[in-house]
């Protein structure tokens, strides 16, 4: 039977109508900030924020703090909180800050320090250190025309504690360092003359237990719009797909700043990919009372819908207009959205548009290397392509909101999302947080669930269901058609897993077993703890929050303590981990959960389990924190991408080892393999499914080869040599074209190659860049776990043989002519140098403040 939504809008007179202009600007703020580090002497104590005691982790004496601490907080901008400091006053001459343009994350800047935080990858900043406390100032003017407009400002997300405050009146004050929150600046704005945008961040307090970084590290945005308008996040895209077609439900919220109600009516249209449209509809008319919003909603049909799916990933949007007696106040609301079904089923896992999918997710955290937690857009696509690659088809944003950016790629290239809030906690501030993230994100086709949690202490308690309850309600009120999950490490059957919508899994190991060394998990009796829960609770939908935690350094094939390295054959993982070869079967055999997600998908700052100093990264990546592939890359490629895959490991420059047994491996999906050195054959093996090959070849230079067969068909071949020594340096950059608009990144990899342009695999040469013409280095790095060189910086040393620069377009309006070819020349001594020009090309830049 068809539904669809039935809304009714009350009318009352309309008293005043809009004649402000029509199409909202949304403009870019992130060009032109001043900052400098650390509190002028006048701030004295006045920014100190009682806050709890551990941000990172909700414990019951702290969430029994929390009225007091609530009580003991004043309204930022009631107060004008620090209204009096020097920074703040709109006349301070900020000449002597440094100049920068967003997105910005100064952690990523400094140098590493042995005294500061372990798990935030020892960058020097803490209590202890300093470099905690940072402030942005941006001048804009508003013309004479803007008065009588709805102003607001938009941040994506400040790490964290910021304070605002526009011409000297504080606008308020966010904890989060995840959330994305905005301040209304009608009042506060200057029109016809200059405004200064002062933020105040504090990063003195940490999030999580993972590199989080610091400062305003996503975009700013300033929103003109007439007084009736779409509200802020104010529209909500649901869709029923009915046969071929889908009834899509378009719920407004239409805000009247003005004096007077009004009465509007809101057009909606829904254009297809190509923006021709598709159905429009205007509403019956909306009365909105002065100073407040009215939601309606209307339906819409898509004939012969396009579904978004993983391999097509279609998207539509919805165009919002808003009108008073016929005269449109507000018109330019876009808010992009897919049409798909989702499904979580007890019995068999995770349906999308009624197809099984199996969750071959991997959790990540936000930081690449370079650019720490400040990423320019193309780089989210960059990770999401890299991940595709690998046949991933989900992503949690672990352990913290995304920035929306990572969302739009997740929507355009076909990648679910586990959309995960940081914080825990009934608190109207956590709460609140939660609401903004259900609001911000529930139009992405991407996001199938929301996490509202991960390994909480209270997970198994009481305490812990009237948490979840409270978090759960709130989305579920914002969002009907998605479920929850909490990544519970513990306590399952107990606790929250009795209210929450699908049981989150971290780690099948956690169950039992004695970590490292032990026996597979499907071997033992230990590790029944999911089987365990779902046989008491079968009618219960699952998924595997969190498996994995392999450790690999890529390139290196033995564990070596003094650098921090791990073999990168698949056999290292701490206690509470598995390989990767553990975990995959183990899930592959129990269709009821709906798949996992790999801890993780690419290395990060911080956590460098099992090290510590030197080790400053992570390495529970499959790629580095470059996005190069450690060896484990190929065998999910192998058994998640569908694609053909024959991978040989290690490399074979073994000099002094000859003679001596070396482990070969190979991933692959073909049905046998025979092995060849230098043309003798070391045995043909058939592939087992979701596994690897082995041999023990004892080492002779050479040429390592794999011929894979399908019967007695030899199908594909690949190889591995011994190289010779470096000689030359080969840029391969991720795009030759880019948009000239000072935000457009290409990744420029370096391999150290030999005369025959075969990469070695041991080579560690420092590499120098030069760039010329219309581009930027903004980062360089090289995936080593230990390594203390500079993120920012026009060098980088090679690590197993690879390292590399993100080039960056610059701004047309800085290079002057436009558009100029970007021309990198990377250089090492004793080797032939390497040149290579990416064409930049002119864009539609956005839309920016001047
Ligand atoms: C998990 C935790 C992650 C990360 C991981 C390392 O227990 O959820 O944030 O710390 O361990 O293995």
């Amino acid at each position: 039977m068809r539904r669809v939504a039935c809304f009714a809008a009350v009318v009352v007179a309309c008293l005043a109508c809009s004649t402000f202009g029509t199409e909202r600007q949304r403009l870019l703020m992130d060009d032109g900030w001043r900052f400098t580090l650390n509190d002028p002497p006048d701030a004295g104590t006045v920014f100190d924020f009682p806050e709890a005691r551990d941000l990172s982790k909700a414990r019951p004496a702290d969430i029994a703090a929390e009225p007091a601490l609530e009580a003991a907080r004043q309204d930022p901008a009631a107060i004008n909180l620090g209204g009096q400091v020097s920074f703040v006053q709109p006349s301070f001459n900020d000449g002597q800050w440094r100049s920068l343009d967003l997105p910005h994350d100064w952690v990523v800047e400094l140098p590493f320090d042995s005294r500061a935080d372990v798990n935030h990858g020892f960058k020097a900043i803490s209590p202890k250190i300093g470099n905690t406390i940072g402030w942005y100032r941006r001048s804009f003017n508003l013309s004479a025309e803007d008065k009588g407009s709805t102003l607001w400002v938009e941040f994506d997300g400040v790490y964290r504690n910021s304070v605002v405050w526009l011409n000297g009146h504080c606008l308020g004050r966010e904890p989060s360092g995840y959330s994305s929150f905005w301040y209304d600046i009608s009042k506060a704005a200057i029109y016809g003359g200059a405004n200064e945008l002062v933020v105040r961040v504090d990063a003195t307090r940490t999030e999580g237990w993972f590199y989080e970084g610091a400062g305003i590290y996503r975009h700013v945005w300033l929103v003109k719009t007439d007084p009736v308008h779409v509200a802020h996040w104010g529209t909500f895209v649901t869709s029923d797909v009915e046969g071929p077609n889908a009834i899509v439900t378009a719920r407004t919220t239409v805000r009247n700043d003005q004096d007077s109600t009004v009465k509007c009516q809101v057009v909606s249209t829904i254009v297809d990919a190509e923006n021709k449209t598709v159905v429009e509809s205007k509403s019956p008319v909306l009365t909105v009372a002065a100073g407040s919003q009215s939601e309606i909603g209307q339906a819409l049909r898509i004939p012969h819908v396009n579904l978004w799916s993983l391999d097509t990933p279609y998207m539509y949007k919805l165009l919002t207009t808003v009108q008073v007696d016929g005269k449109t106040t507000d018109s330019g609301y876009q808010t992009p959205f897919g049409v798909r079904t989702i499904r979580f089923d007890a019995n068999d896992g995770f349906f999308l548009n009624g197809q099984r999918v199996e969750i071959k997710g991997t959790c990540n955290h936000q930081d690449h290397a370079g650019v720490g937690s400040a990423l320019p857009d193309r780089l989210q696509y960059y990770r999401v392509e890299k991940l595709k690659e690998m046949g991933s088809n989900a992503y949690r944003t672990s352990h913290n909101d995304p920035t929306p950016e990572l969302l739009d790629a997740c929507d355009k290239l076909g990648m679910l999302v586990m959309d995960e809030h940081r914080l825990i906690g009934m608190t109207p501030e956590i709460l609140g947080e939660v609401r903004g993230q259900v609001m911000r994100d529930r139009n992405h086709p991407s996001v199938f669930i929301w996490s509202i949690g991960n390994e909480e202490p209270t997970q198994a308690s009481d305490l812990g269901v009237a948490i979840g309850v409270a978090m759960q309600n709130v989305v579920h009120q914002l969002d009907p058609t998605r479920l929850c999950t909490q990544a519970m490490n513990n306590g399952w059957g107990r606790g929250l897993s009795d209210v929450i919508d699908v049981q989150g899994f971290n780690y099948l190991r956690q169950g039992g077993g004695t970590g490292r060394g032990t026996p597979a998990p499907q071997a033992t009796s230990a590790y029944h703890a999911m089987d365990d829960y779902h046989a008491a609770y079968p009618n219960r939908p699952a998924i595997g929050t969190e498996e994995a935690s392999t450790l690999s350094t890529r390139g290196i094939y033995a564990d070596d303590r003094a650098h921090g390295y791990e073999s990168a054959y698949d056999v290292d993982y701490p206690r509470w981990g598995t390989t990767a070869e553990q975990w995959w079967p183990y899930y592959v055999a129990r269709p009821w959960a709906a798949g996992a997600f790999v801890w993780t998908g690419f290395d990060y700052r911080g956590e460098p389990t099992p090290y510590r100093w030197p080790c400053i990264s992570s390495q529970f990546g499959i790629m580095d924190t470059c996005g190069f592939p450690k060896d484990n890359f190929y065998y999910y490629q192998a058994w998640w991408s569908g694609k053909p895959v024959l991978h040989l490991l290690p490399h074979w420059n073994w000099a002094g080892k000859e003679g001596q047994p070396i482990d070969v491996w190979c991933y692959s999906n073909y049905p046998s393999v025979e092995l060849f050195l230098n043309g003798t054959s070391l045995g043909k093996q058939d592939m087992p499914v979701n596994s690897h090959l082995e041999w023990k070849v004892p080492y002779t230079p050479g040429t390592l080869e794999a011929r894979a067969y399908k019967g007695d068909q030899v199908v594909a071949t690949t190889q591995v040599q011994t190289t010779g020594p470096a000689a030359k340096l080969i840029l391969t950059p991720d795009r030759m074209t880019i948009s000239e608009d000072g935000r457009d990144v290409s990744v420029v990899s370096v391999a150290v190659a030999d005369a025959d342009g075969r990469t070695v695999p041991t080579a560690g040469n420092l590499v120098k860049f030069t760039i010329n013409g219309g581009g930027r280095i903004i980062g360089v790095g090289n995936g080593e776990p230990s390594s203390h060189e500079a993120d920012k910086a026009s060098q980088r040393s090679a690590f197993a043989g690879l390292c590399m620069a993100i080039v960056q377009s610059m701004p047309a309006a800085a290079d002057g002519i436009s558009p100029v070819p970007i021309t990198l020349t990377a250089s090492s001594e004793g080797l032939a140098r390497a040149t290579v020009t990416l064409q930049a090309v002119e864009g539609t830049p956005t839309p920016s403040v001047p």
